[in-house]
């Protein structure tokens, strides 16, 4: 099966790749968004609107099955925000320092820094059907940023499990094994490998959920 790979951002191509190439390395070949094929506006409402905006974009330019996903900082102190926002929590063009700098300050002198990825990601396949994947990462925002890795708000989230480091402090390999990412991705290949068993001779269909 190929699968067309939804992010123009490099740096969740490369983490979305590495991940899925490890626990599909058998069942699919990943195929890099197409030239051409523009940015699809985030308008939805939630994580999961946004990663189905995106996959069925995709299907209708390439008629091949495509994945996306759509991740969001939530911090406890905030309701949930930035959420769907995170991209642009600092402005429509706003760079990770700009937001990450916005972050720091509203938190600032702030006690409560619990906050969470959470990661969406929607395989589409052209008949419509859909499998759906999620992560949540549980952790908090430290108020100086420390490391050099990842990208976006890794300098300041420390996840759980992770030994006191944000995840800008790990290798590739440590991020991806607690990440959000990490997480929905290994969610979705369980459930296309399901899939693919319950049915192995056509795509695999399973309920939305
Ligand atoms: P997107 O909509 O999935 O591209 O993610 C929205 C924003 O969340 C990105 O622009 C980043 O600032 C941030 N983000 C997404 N994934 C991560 C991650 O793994 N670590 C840190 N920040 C992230």
């Amino acid at each position: 099966m190929r699968l067309v790979v939804a992010t123009a951002n490099p740096d969740k191509a490369a983490e979305l790749g590495a991940i899925l190439e490890e626990e599909l390395d058998d069942l699919v070949e990943l195929v890099a968004r197409p030239q051409g094929v523009g940015e699809v506006e985030e308008t939805g409402e939630s994580l999961e609107d946004n990663a189905r905006l995106k996959a069925v974009a995709l299907v209708a330019a390439t008629g091949e099955a495509a994945v996306a996903d759509d991740t969001g900082l939530e911090v406890v102190a905030l309701g949930g925000a930035p959420g769907t926002w995170s991209a642009r929590f600092a402005g429509e063009a706003a760079t990770y320092a700009d937001n990450v700098a916005k972050l720091l300050a509203v938190l600032e002198g702030e006690i409560d820094r619990r906050a969470r990825f959470r990661t969406v990601v929607v395989c589409r396949f052209p008949d419509g059907t859909e499998i759906i994947g999620e992560g949540v990462v549980e952790g908090e925002i430290v108020p100086v940023p420390r490391g050099f890795g990842g990208f976006g708000y890794d300098p300041v989230f420390v996840p759980e499990g992770g030994g006191g480091r944000t995840f800008a402090e790990m290798s590739p390999a440590e991020k991806h094994e607690l990440s959000h990412r990490g997480l929905a991705l290994r969610c979705l290949a369980a459930r296309l490998k399901q899939s693919k068993a319950a049915a192995p001779a056509s795509s695999p269909r399973l309920p939305t959920s």
